[in-house]
């Protein structure tokens, strides 16, 4: 049935939705695993204090351990809270323009580069469709658009859900300044311990500004997908060489105190994984924490041995439903959006779709699986929100991939 539905896909499918359920275990179980590339770094930015981007790695911090019961609560006051913002995707694309445009300069090699990428996005997005199979709690939204066979994927929030989530209710508002707390307890700027700050505690790594952000952008192919994708990654070991191998990821969770809190620990590490093992991240350290946010102990975790850890348990799950998944849903998009061989390819000569690329919104309900529509005018102009784009894209990166 699904089979029929793809067919019909057509020019006019604007007032069709197109849907992708979950494959049922079985199917999964008995298919070849698709495989994942490791990711290989291919450069890496920072965000300074004013939210300006840099090619350089001045927000790059290394990993020290944090003091014994450190105070997770410490520097709240002083936390300087990005805002909420749409999940744009003009950063990754300054990154992706960049590597083009070097290669340009360098080896005529890199002419094409873009155009054999299947998939651009941020590690938070392919993260959410990696493992929407054992998600059973939050929906989500994402925009997306084709250029030359290239998906550029961002996730869709609304006006009224940016409001939500800046309006976080102020438990909410301190746990997730926890997790950030835990990152200055556990990062210096240098290779050694941090300095004492003048009337800070030691080990304290500085206030709060998460406006700052390092992050790289790595390649990697799942199945015969081609992906660029990026994301922050927290601090490195020891020193910076390039290479994905000395990333490390800083998460806190409470305490395990029971089998309750064991099993629930086991779900999250699906996202811990997802999340890290997609910019080839190979080391999560934990820290866990009291209710109240006093750091109790620390764990490292290799990223590659989580799924072996999980298998078996009560909330088991399998990186490679998630993978089979994605196989399933990147083709499923691909041919709702580029059906080459399908009536659609007419259109390429039609000059108004040559100037107003398509916006393809897809939503993602727990336990059903995905739907697909094309998105009106009416849709477009709301993402676009009075900015100067192409579709979700900034008209500066659509000029210059027409070129
Ligand atoms: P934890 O990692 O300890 O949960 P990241 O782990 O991705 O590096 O993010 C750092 C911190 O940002 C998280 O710490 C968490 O506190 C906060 N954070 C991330 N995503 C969030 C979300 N959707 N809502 C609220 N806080 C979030
Ligand atoms: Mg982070
Ligand atoms: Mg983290």
């Amino acid at each position: 049935e699904r089979q029929g539905k793809r067919r019909h896909v057509t020019a006019d499918s604007s007032d069709r939705k197109l849907e992708l359920a979950f494959p049922s275990t079985s199917q999964t179980s008995q298919s070849k695993p698709v495989p994942f590339q490791q990711p290989v770094s291919l450069i890496t930015f920072s965000y300074t204090p004013s939210r300006k981007l840099e090619f350089n790695n001045s927000a790059l911090r290394y990993y020290v351990n944090p003091p014994r019961n450190a105070n997770l609560r410490h520097g709240y006051e002083r936390w300087i809270k990005r805002p909420e913002e749409k999940g744009r995707i003009d950063g990754l694309l300054r990154a992706t323009s960049k590597l083009r445009n070097d290669m340009n300069a360098g080896a005529s090699k890199g002419v094409d580069w873009i155009r054999s990428i299947g998939v651009v996005s941020w590690r938070g997005v392919m993260t959410k469709i990696l493992t929407a199979p054992y998600e059973d709690r939050d929906s989500w939204e994402m925009n997306v658009m084709a250029i030359d066979g290239t998906m550029y994927f961002e996730e869709h929030l609304s006006d009224a859900k940016l409001v939500e989530k800046e309006d976080m209710a102020p438990h909410h508002r301190l746990q997730s300044y926890y997790g950030y707390s835990f990152e200055s307890w556990c990062g210096s700027s240098k290779p050694e311990m941090p300095e004492n700050l003048e009337g800070q505690p030691p080990g304290w790594g500085g206030d709060v500004d998460t406006n700052v952000q390092w992050c790289s952008v790595v390649k990697t192919k799942l199945g015969d997908t081609r992906m660029v994708i990026g994301g922050e990654v927290d601090c490195v070991r020891n020193a910076f060489t390039g290479q994905t191998s000395d990333f490390v990821e800083l998460k806190t969770s409470i305490a395990i105190r029971g089998p309750q809190d064991e099993a629930r620990f086991e779900k999250k590490l699906l996202k811990f994984y997802f999340q890290s093992f997609l910019l080839g991240v190979p080391e999560i350290i934990v820290g866990f924490r009291t209710p109240s946010g006093q750091l109790n102990t620390i764990q490292l975790f290799k990223t590659a041995q989580i799924p072996r850890m999980v298998r078996g348990k009560p909330n088991a799950w399998d990186p490679t439903t998630c993978f089979a998944w994605g196989q399933q849903f990147f083709a499923f998009l691909k041919s709702v959006i580029h059906p080459s061989a399908e009536p659609i390819a007419e259109q390429q000569g039609n000059v108004t779709s040559a100037l107003r690329p398509q916006v393809w919104r897809v939503k993602f309900e727990p336990r059903v699986g995905v739907s697909v529509s094309l998105l009106g005018d009416a849709g477009v102009s709301e993402i676009q929100a009075g900015e100067d784009r192409v579709g979700f894209l900034p008209r500066w990166y659509w000029d210059e991939v027409q070129t």
